[in-house]
């Protein structure tokens, strides 16, 4: 099955207890997960996973939709009006537009308690792994390691721009890679530079796509780091340092990867991203 299969079924079973909701949440959580954006965590996901044997596939793909129910979830609040208040993500209008703003709030909690839901339900196949993902996820989602904490770097006068994009975004991408290494039974401990890596390069591109691209091309509103006054890579370092910074960033990525039966495989996957992230066209246009 592809990788796309598995992220789409998962996630699909992890919302299917969910119809039973009042009928307009019920319509705001599928509405917040489907059609998905490019799916990057829990691909990184399952592709650690895979490296390191995917023993347990079932406990991965549950794992793969954990992370990407976060990550809807954290989408889902951060356009709220108390954030970025923004009309559109990925080409659509936000949850809290299209049904109000109680119910993109309730929508977002929901989905980070599905996410863990979906984690306990999978605990059945190895409860040992389930519980280091659970855990795992957690540090990732809440503070001091986690989405919460980037997102509170908000509320601060003076932010340290990589601990900012560490916190809110690359959280996310060590998640995935951690959590692809436990749901196949290994050490996830090495596995952290790798997603710290890719995460922290993910969010300056980010930021240039913010500053360089428009609503056509990303789905969301542009121009809004600066609009927002939002720490970012653009501002700090310019365009072509933010480059610079980006290609520093990933060109350590490859020799951090742990020794694995899949490793070759990976630095495959993890050059070909990389190629992918600092080619894109919106920053070379
Ligand atoms: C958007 O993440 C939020 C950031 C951390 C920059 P993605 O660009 O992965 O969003 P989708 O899931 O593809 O829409
Ligand atoms: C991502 O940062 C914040 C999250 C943790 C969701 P951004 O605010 O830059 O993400 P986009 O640009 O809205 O996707
Ligand atoms: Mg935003
Ligand atoms: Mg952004």
């Amino acid at each position: 099955m592809s990788v796309e299969l598995r992220i789409e079924q998962a996630l699909k079973e992890a919302l299917a207890p969910t119809r039973t909701a009042p009928p307009r949440l019920a319509e705001a959580l599928p509405y917040a997960v489907f059609p998905g954006g490019a799916r990057v965590r829990p691909t990184i996901l399952l592709a650690v996973a895979l490296a390191c044997g995917d023993d347990r596939p079932e406990l991965a793909n549950a794992a793969a939709a954990s992370l990407e129910l976060i990550h809807c979830a954290s989408l889902v609040h951060d356009d709220l009006p108390a954030f970025d208040d923004a009309d559109t993500r990925r080409g659509k209008v936000t949850v809290h537009r299209a049904f109000s703003e109680p119910l993109a709030i309730l929508a977002g909690d929901s989905l980070i308690v599905l996410a863990f839901e979906t984690l306990a339900r999978a605990a059945l196949h190895a409860p040992d792994r389930a519980l280091g993902l659970i855990g795992t996820l957690a540090t990732r989602t809440g503070a001091p390691h986690g989405i919460c904490a980037g997102q509170a770097w908000e509320s601060e006068t003076a932010v340290n721009l990589s601990d900012y994009h560490r916190a809110k975004t690359g959280a996310l991408f060590i998640a995935a890679t951690r959590m692809g290494a436990i749901a196949a039974g290994h050490d996830p401990e090495p596995w952290d530079e790798l997603g710290s890596r890719i995460g922290e390069a993910f969010q300056v591109a980010d930021d240039l796509k913010d500053a360089l691209g428009t609503e056509a091309e990303t789905g969301k509103p542009a121009g809004q780091d600066a609009a927002l006054a939002r720490p970012n890579a653009v501002a700090r370092l310019g365009v072509t340092g933010a480059m610079r910074h980006m290609e520093d960033i990933l060109s350590g990525a490859i020799s951090s990867i742990p020794s694995c039966p899949g490793e070759a495989r990976l630095a495959q996957l993890v050059t070909a991203y990389a190629r992918r992230l600092t080619g894109q066209p919106v920053l070379h246009p």
